[in-house]
């Protein structure tokens, strides 16, 4: 039977947000790696540039995947369904895998996450909050439009990465695999379809946080 949140999971709610913004995310699946069969070229043939530039996109994307964990944990929080629960917190436990990898590389690449990831994390936790007390239906069509936006964004970066950073377009194509999934299995558990100014409203604000991350 579906029930609300008590102290538990509230308990449990603030500890994964502790986790997300303190603790080295446990990935449970290792940094994807190049596969091509070419021998893939090292990190010491970026150029500078080439490497801010990396830098910057990844810190972008480790900005993404925070406030990822922060939408699932609200939505998991307040869904009604078990069921939806158990999805929200599955899909934020891939999530975290994202957000280790792309910790990972921008350490590789000697650069250091955004500095905002708190705030990231807060608002992208009201939000989640909002889309989830709307309803399940309401919260999945969310979750479906978010990683809709979310699979052209990381599109956008594979045009965009240095053509030589094949470490970094690793990481990008295996979360956006993983995010069409989270998407697909949104659509099928029943998402509504959101209005057209909702998914405008979700673009902007998507816009303010990658703009901001890109710098700092
Ligand atoms: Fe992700
Ligand atoms: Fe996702």
């Amino acid at each position: 039977m579906a029930r609300g949140p008590n102290i538990d999971t509230f308990i449990s709610a603030a500890d994964r947000a502790l986790r997300a913004l303190l603790a080295p995310p446990a990935a449970g699946r290792p940094v994807p790696t190049p596969t091509q069969k070419a021998p893939t070229r090292g990190d010491d043939t970026l150029s500078p540039d080439d490497r801010r530039e990396s830098a910057a996109l990844m810190r972008v994307n480790h900005a993404g995947e925070v406030a990822a964990q922060a939408l699932y944990h609200a939505q998991a929080l307040f869904a009604r369904d078990p069921e939806i629960r158990e999805f929200m917190l599955h899909a934020a436990r891939e999530e975290t895998d994202h957000l280790a990898w792309c910790e990972a590389r921008l350490k590789e690449l000697g650069a250091r996450p955004s500095v905002l990831n708190p705030l990231w994390y807060a608002g992208s936790f009201g939000i989640g909050t909002i889309a989830a007390l709307l309803g399940d239906k309401a919260s999945l069509g969310f979750v479906a439009e978010t990683e809709r936006q979310v699979e052209g964004h990381l599109k956008s970066h594979l045009d965009r990465l240095p053509a030589d950073d094949q470490r970094s377009r690793a990481i990008v194509e295996a979360m956006s695999h993983d995010e069409v999934g989270h998407g697909r299995q949104a659509e099928s558990a029943g998402a509504a379809n959101l209005p057209g100014p909702v998914r405008e409203l979700m673009r902007r604000t998507a816009r303010v946080m990658t703009h901001t991350a890109y710098r700092v």
